[in-house]
Formats: C-alpha cells, sequence, structure tokens
C-alpha cells in the first residue's frame, strides 16, 4: 500500500505562473519599497502571503454560485446558508458580512466600550486593531509554551487560565466578553484543545462573561484535536466542530479560511444578546441582514464550503503540507515553530539571520530575503506587525520574529512545495550575506500593509 499522501481532488481549471530572474525580482522589490504586500501577484512565483481567500473552490461550489438568489430581502441562499451555520454551531442568529474584520467591528461596536478589556489566547492583528480603534484594550495570554518556537507541546494555542482567572479577579468588571482564536493564527496556527477552551470557557461563565470564538480556522483546529487530544480518535471532526462551538456564546468568522470562499464572513450568536443592535449595525454599514455585504452567490458557495471542509480526507491533506514543508526546512537546518501550525509554516527569523538585531527587523528582511531568492511572498509576524512607535519615536518590538508562509487551500501541489523549501534552504546557506531594513514611511494602524523601507 504507498504511503504518499496524495492531493485528494483532481485539477479541472488552471493559472499560469509567471516565472521570474533575481536580477527582475530585485527591481519589483525595490519599486515596492521592499514590502511583499505592495508587490504585484502577477511577479510572485509562489504566493504564500495568506490562505485567505486565496483558496480554489470545488466544482460543487461553483456550481453553486449559479443557484444563488440575489434578492435584496429574504433570499433563499441566506437560509442555506442559516441551515448550514445552526447545524454545524448550534447558535440560532446568522449575521453575514463581507469579511471577518467587519464581523469583529460591529460586534465589538455594540459588546465592548472605550475602556473595557478582552481577553484573547492572542488577537489577531486585525482584532486588536478593531478592539483599539473603540478605545478597548486586547489582552493576549497565551500560555507559556506558545511564545516558545521550539517547545513541542502539542496545543501551543492554549489560553493560561491561572493569567485568564488573575485578570477576571482584577479587572472583571472591564470585561464585556473573552475571545479565543481557533487555531491561534499569530502563535503559529497553533491549536486549542477541547479540555483548555471547555475550562475557559467554564471559567468565563463563573465570572458571568459569554465566550466568543474566532473561527477562521476551526475544521483545522477541530482535526488536531481529532488527531492529538486523547478521547477524539473515533470522533468525526464534524461532531468535534460542533463540541467546540457548543462552548462558546457566539462566534466571528473570516470565511475566506475554512469557509473555503474567496470573500465572506459572518457573526453567528447563540442567543438574543447583541443581535438587534449588531443587525441595526450591519444594515448601517454592510447591508440588509440577510446578505450583510455578500452576493446571494457567495452565501451558496459558502454553505458548499463550510461542509466540504470538514471532509477528512481533506483535513489530513491539509494538515500534511504543512506538516511536511516542515520536515524539509527541518533537514535542511532552517528552524521553525514546531510543531506545525494548520495553514502555515513559521520560519523563526532570530535563528535565520542570527546577526541581524530587532531594529533591522529580522523577520521583513527575511521576507524580502525569500522574494528575492526564490520569488517566494511570505508575510512578517513580528516586530513590523505587532511592534509600534511610541509618540516619543522610539520603538517597541515583538518577542517573536517570524515569517509566516501561509497555504492557500487546494492551490498548490507537492512539486511547489519541494521547490520552495529547495530554494529555503540555498537561502539559508548564504543567509549572513542577508542586511537587516529600516523603515522609511509608516502609518499609525496595522503599518505593515503599507509600511515603506530601504535596506540598512
Ligand atoms: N481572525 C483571524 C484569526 C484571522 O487570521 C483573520 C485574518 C481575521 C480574524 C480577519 O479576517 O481578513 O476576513 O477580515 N487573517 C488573514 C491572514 C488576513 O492572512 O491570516 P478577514
Amino acid at each position: 500500500m504507498p504511503t504518499t499522501l496524495i492531493e485528494p481532488f483532481r485539477i479541472k481549471s488552471v493559472e499560469p505562473i509567471r516565472m521570474t530572474t533575481r536580477s527582475e525580482r530585485e527591481g519589483m522589490l525595490a519599486q515596492a519599497k521592499l514590502n511583499p504586500f505592495l508587490l504585484r501577484a502577477d511577479d510572485v512565483l509562489l504566493d504564500f502571503l495568506t490562505d485567505s481567500g486565496t483558496g480554489a473552490m470545488s466544482a460543487k461550489q461553483w456550481g453553486a454560485i449559479m443557484e444563488g438568489d440575489e434578492s435584496y430581502a429574504g433570499a433563499r441562499s441566506f437560509f442555506r446558508l442559516e441551515a448550514v451555520i445552526r447545524k454545524l454551531t448550534g447558535y440560532a442568529h446568522l449575521i453575514p458580512t463581507h469579511q471577518g474584520r467587519a464581523a469583529e467591528r460591529i460586534l465589538f461596536s455594540v459588546a465592548a466600550k472605550k475602556g473595557d478589556l478582552v481577553p484573547n489566547n492572542t488577537h489577531f492583528d486585525t482584532t486588536r486593531a478593531n478592539l483599539e480603534f473603540g478605545g478597548v484594550e486586547a489582552v493576549d495570554l497565551v500560555i507559556r509554551e506558545g511564545l516558545e518556537p521550539q517547545n513541542p507541546h502539542p496545543f501551543k494555542g492554549n489560553i493560561d487560565l491561572d493569567r485568564l482567572e488573575a485578570l477576571l479577579k482584577k479587572d472583571g468588571a472591564r470585561v464585556p466578553f473573552g475571545m479565543m482564536t481557533l487555531t491561534n493564527n499569530s502563535g503559529g496556527g497553533q491549536p486549542v484543545s477541547m479540555a483548555n477552551l471547555r475550562a475557559c470557557s467554564e471559567l468565563l461563565r463563573r465570572h458571568g462573561k459569554p465566550l466568543v470564538l474566532d473561527v477562521c480556522r476551526f475544521a483545522e483546529n477541530a482535526m488536531f484535536i481529532k488527531l492529538r487530544e486523547p478521547g477524539y480518535a473515533d470522533r468525526t471532526v464534524e461532531s468535534i466542530a460542533q463540541e467546540m462551538f457548543s462552548l462558546g456564546d457566539g462566534c466571528t468568522m473570516s470565511a475566506k479560511k475554512d469557509g473555503l470562499v474567496n470573500i465572506g464572513g459572518f457573526i453567528a450568536l447563540k442567543d438574543d444578546r447583541w443581535v438587534e443592535a449588531a443587525r441595526n449595525l450591519l444594515i448601517l454599514t454592510e447591508g440588509f441582514p440577510t446578505y450583510g455585504g455578500l452576493a446571494g452567490r457567495d452565501l451558496e458557495a459558502l454553505a458548499v464550503g463550510l461542509e466540504e471542509v470538514l471532509h477528512e480526507d481533506y483535513l489530513r491533506y491539509r494538515l500534511r503540507t504543512a506538516e511536511y514543508m516542515g520536515e524539509r526546512l527541518k533537514a535542511g537546518g532552517v528552524r521553525i515553530v514546531e510543531p506545525t501550525g494548520g495553514h502555515a509554516v513559521y520560519l523563526d527569523a532570530k535563528a535565520f539571520l542570527p546577526h541581524l538585531r530587532p531594529e533591522d527587523y529580522p523577520a521583513w528582511a527575511l521576507s524580502a530575503a525569500l522574494y528575492l531568492e526564490g520569488g517566494i511572498r511570505g508575510v512578517e509576524i513580528g516586530s513590523v506587525m505587532f511592534g509600534k512607535r511610541r509618540d516619543d519615536g522610539t520603538e517597541t518590538y515583538h518577542t517573536m520574529e517570524l515569517v509566516r508562509l501561509a497555504f492557500p487551500r487546494r492551490v498548490y501541489t507537492q512539486s511547489h512545495f519541494d521547490y520552495a523549501a529547495e530554494a529555503i534552504c540555498e537561502l539559508k546557506a548564504k543567509a549572513a550575506a542577508v542586511k537587516g531594513v529600516r523603515l522609511t514611511k509608516q502609518s499609525r494602524f496595522l503599518r505593515h500593509f503599507t509600511a515603506e523601507f530601504r535596506w540598512a
């Protein structure tokens, strides 16, 4: 019996990739001010910038698109999606949005106020920014192991329950709800165990606080529970996901990840709290409650995607992809965050470029060098994304300096991953020549998207 795990799909439609030379890439990166976000996608060979909205839809999803009901109000497509989400989450109320951050903005606007404080395992950048924009403090309480790139803990996305309890005792009056991000994207795509999620939910409940789940990658999290947590091996991923949702009071979702669609998101809420206020704000800024910023066809594709993402052959292949890349990189002497997460491999830039100092922005420098070396686009998860320039002009730096290579769903094949691993290992051999970078322009919020740099 062959042991190679194959892509569990055939390819029906293809897009060409344009080959580029190193000197062409030098010119293009200089034009993009050393910011991979400012490159044209056509100038990228393998685009691992994000797994968000970049997946390939299935023939079944494209078929469903033709069935989209584009009625302004009460569209059939809404009720189809609502039924799928009710079955999955057990939550009564669906509020569709155009993507995850719109769900965050709307929910936070109605459920939190200036001066509040929201704990999470780790807030993703848009989540943190949307809270901070409303004057709410976003507190990260991931377990200590989650901050140690080499620690092999199986659930590095877990929240530190002792610190959460201490926070609730000290500042409980300021906490409108707690959050958990599944999987923990900023911490390495690491899963949260059912035991930790249950304990977090119970702790919050004892303090009278609801739990909001950020479920962008709920299916990957559920598969990790099946593979790693005692007692779950024989359960279906669907039933594990349902159990995860049962521990929350609501969720925000960027459907561009485990919804297997190119655009979409939603809020789902267990009971009536926040629903009316959120719907009113939705009407003001997204659209009527039965489409909320999406077309009927988008709702259809999402209804199919939320079912397909739970196929275990798909999830096994999906998690194996990151694991395989991790194995190849480690064999080439490249340090990564271990164990590999669900949607991405994170390169440890401090280990890759030990000659660089924090003010050289090592993870940013590595992301630029990867593009030059192999036409590969990854994203910095380090001090540009999470550090800050204080009002007095000094900088704060992030503990970890990572480059995330996030893998679009059902898009690249094994030879693409082999090529990427070879290019990264070749760069490792000449890493001493990679220079640091200096910021030449930045904005106040989410500066990584538009910042400009020069080589140091
Ligand atoms: N929460 C998490 C955990 C995310 O990873 C993202 C997006 C969002 C919320 C916001 O969703 O993009 O639909 O508005 N993450 C993308 C990424 C952008 O590349 O990891 P959105």
